[in-house]
């Protein structure tokens, strides 16, 4: 199976490093190797149809700023010159316009092409439109790592609690504001936790996706669309973010052994991200900057699931998930025949 990686920035280093750290376990599943055929940053690419050393990509990136050789205008040109099987589109996300990513996802889901992503700003604007291109062309639109990194809640809800009847979710999916709202529990400023949030490397390149609750509607609309079976978009989103939230609030929520967190809510009919009391001890309660989810289902009652919502390798590992998930399909499909 030939991947092809678009954007080279933290994730897609990530990722590459652990395909790398995964190549044993990878050959032996199926077989035969996964390769990297291509990879594209903002501007370079470099792509060879014999494979690509995965760390040699990292290096390579890390001393000269560039991931490839040659330089593009524009990525379609690229993404039709190089052949490959599955698309991991890892590019910096864009809430506003869908970014270089939409624009890379069309055109593999065009060609018939697989696609890993967890660039949020496409899903939140197009799902229904992108997982509609994807059925029509026989391919297949994986997402895990867009809603909570490594916490696995796209493949718990839409594959191991499949039977079950879920009729909410209600969670933590901002790390930073998570983050920045333990801090004022313990008397810390906004700015200064914001501050350290973003040398922990968990903000948003504009942090103001995250303090404004953007960041987590993005979450929330990819939630309702594909655990509801919802058409909904960023824009339905009802959102208040954490900046109106001053440290008296907070001391009074602790007055009342309670603590505020940014909760984003999705039910078949609540679409909604915003700051919420939460008792202490509640699984919604924690501190830091985990992601956690609880899931409420008819037969199995409620599912908490908690897991670092960010990261090279965390967001990486999400990643790795849904290529397995391509992989054992091809699989089962292709049977003896299999094209990897
Ligand atoms: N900026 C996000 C957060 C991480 O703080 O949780 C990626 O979605």
């Amino acid at each position: 199976m030939r991947i092809f990686i678009c954007g080279f920035g933290t994730v897609g280093q990530g990722f590459a490093e652990v395909l790398a750290s995964r190549k044993k376990f990878l050959s032996e599943r199926y077989g035969k190797d996964i390769i990297i055929i291509g990879a594209m940053d903002s501007r370079t690419f470099a792509c060879d149809p014999a494979g690509l050393d995965p760390l040699s990509l990292v290096s390579r990136k890390k001393e000269t700023g560039k991931v490839g050789g040659k330089e593009y205008s524009d990525p379609r040109d690229v993404l039709s010159e190089c052949d490959y099987d599955v698309l991991v589109e890892v590019s910096p996300t864009d809430i506003k316009t869908g970014g270089a990513g939409l624009g890379n996802i069309t055109c593999a889901l065009e060609r018939g092409k697989d696609v890993i992503t967890v660039n949020k700003g496409p899903l939140a604007l197009r799902y229904r439109e992108l997982m509609d291109l994807a059925k029509k062309n026989g391919c297949l639109l994986r997402y895990e790592g867009s809603v909570g990194g490594a916490m696995p809640i796209i493949n718990l809800c839409t594959e191991g609690l499949v039977g079950e009847k879920i009729t909410s979710i209600r969670g933590i999916f901002n790390g930073t504001c998570n983050y920045i709202l333990s801090k004022m529990d313990k008397g810390q400023p906004f700015d200064q936790a914001l501050k350290e949030a973003q040398q922990l490397g968990y903000a948003e390149t504009n942090p103001t996706n995250d303090i404004e609750g953007y960041d987590a509607a993005c979450k929330v609309v990819i939630l309702a669309n594909s655990v509801f079976g919802r058409d909904v978009k960023f824009d339905d989103v009802r959102i208040t973010g954490i900046t109106s939230i001053t440290d008296e609030a907070v001391a009074m929520a602790a007055s009342r052994n309670m603590v505020i967190r940014l909760i984003g809510e999705v039910t078949e009919s609540k679409l909604e991200v915003g700051p919420r009391l939460i008792p202490k001890g509640h699984p919604l309660s924690i501190s830091g900057t985990l992601n956690t989810a609880q899931i409420i289902t008819d037969l199995a009652g409620p599912v908490t699931v908690s897991g670092r919502g960010a990261g090279r390798t965390e967001t990486a590992s999400a990643i790795l998930s849904d290529l397995i998930a391509i992989a054992d399909r091809r699989l089962r499909t292709d049977g003896k025949s299999l094209h990897l």
